[in-house]
């Protein structure tokens, strides 16, 4: 079995981050949401990879390399535009070959694992296999309507009426039938090939699609907020270590990870949080659910359930909430008279002040 990981896409929903790199990269505990993706894949065995690139594709290369830092084989496959799913599953056609393949969205984070899928997949092998997950918005997913045997009845590609609350979750299993699905379909409203469409083509061809609900915790990492929420997840499954320095006017509380190098300072940090390798926290409070990448300065400042990236500084700034402050970003407090504040933002920035 092969796998086909998608790296491409644009990352809307991500912005001001994706102007400067791929959605897939962005970090979950301070490690891309992609090597997660590639380490679940080498965990199940599936070490042939294909990943398709767009125009983030000299990023992804360097973070990913020729695979064997993973244990795997990847071969980069170009999609010159974002043009939809199924559209990658075209582009892949002589990579892919005969194989069965799982496809994974390259932004999608699962926790647990795709041991269970593979396996009951490999047991059945139906046409397709999916796994579900219940949602609150079923809206912006792909959902399924599902008879009582996990037989899927009809899949819909962002219905405004959805027929349940089962969003598709962004891995699936194909056998070689799907090449057919992706040539015959049209594209949707949004102009894109869908993966949906494809499946609903072979369900109305008389095929089998198979989906199983997701035991462990899943999320679109697309959104912000799913990115904290993620973030938050691992976190709390965090192997503690203390590989910094920490002095004796510090408090440390609860499942927190001080990387080589980071110098903690008459500071408290409550966990689960990660603080980088060279890192320097001094006079601030670290709170839960917080991931500070490496060489980052935080001073004398407050942040909790927050992903600050490589390189950026917070200083002097009260407290900072459900935040994502990007690399090399500063952060810091504004000394002079009016009391201001003074924003110098990228494009797609958002900001929420306390008045
Ligand atoms: C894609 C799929 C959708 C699926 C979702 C999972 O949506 O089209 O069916 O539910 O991934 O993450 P997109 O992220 O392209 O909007």
């Amino acid at each position: 079995m092969k796998a086909l990981v998608l790296a491409g896409g644009y990352g809307t929903r991500l912005r001001p981050l994706t102007h400067t790199g791929a959605k897939q990269l962005v970090p979950v505990a301070n490690k891309p949401v992609l090597h997660y993706c590639i380490e679940t894949l080498v965990d199940a065995s599936i070490t042939d990879i294909g990943v398709i690139v767009g125009d983030t594709a000299e990023e992804i290369r360097t973070a990913l390399g020729d695979g064997s830092a993973f244990g795997a084989k990847i071969t980069y496959i170009p999609q010159d535009e974002p043009l939809g799913l199924a559209h990658a599953v075209l582009v892949a056609r002589d990579y892919l070959a005969e194989d069965d393949f799982v496809m994974y969205l390259g932004d999608n984070f699962i926790i647990g694992g795709i041991h269970d899928l593979v396996r009951d997949f490999e047991a059945e092998r139906p046409d397709v296999g999916i796994m579900l997950a219940r949602v609150e918005d079923p809206t912006v997913y792909g959902v399924a309507d599902v008879a009582p045997d996990g037989q899927v009845l009809r899949l819909e590609e962002k219905p405004r009426d959805p027929a349940s609350d089962l969003a598709v979750v962004g891995i699936y299993l194909f056998t070689p039938a799907v090449h057919e699905a992706v040539r015959s379909i049209d594209p949707s409203a949004r102009g894109e090939l869908e993966i949906s469409d494809a499946i609903q083509w072979l369900l109305d061809e008389g095929r089998t699609v198979r989906s199983s609900m997701i035991s462990n915790y899943w999320k679109d990492t697309g959104g912000i907020t799913e990115l904290l929420e993620a973030n938050r997840a691992v976190l709390d499954l965090l192997e503690p270590s203390m590989d910094g320095d920490v002095d004796a006017e510090s408090e440390i509380i609860g499942r927190v990870r001080i990387e080589p190098g980071a110098v903690v300072s008459r500071s408290r940090i409550v966990g689960p949080a990660v603080i980088g390798a060279g890192t320097e926290v001094t006079a601030s409070y670290i709170g839960p659910s917080t991931s500070v990448a490496g060489n980052c300065v935080i001073d004398a400042s407050e942040i909790e359930f927050s992903i600050v990236l490589e390189s950026s500084s917070i200083r002097g700034v009260g407290r900072i909430e459900s935040s994502v402050i990007g690399r090399e970003a500063q952060v810091t407090r504004a000394e002079n008279l009016p009391r201001s504040h003074r924003l110098v933002l990228g494009d797609h920035s958002k900001v929420q002040i306390t008045p």
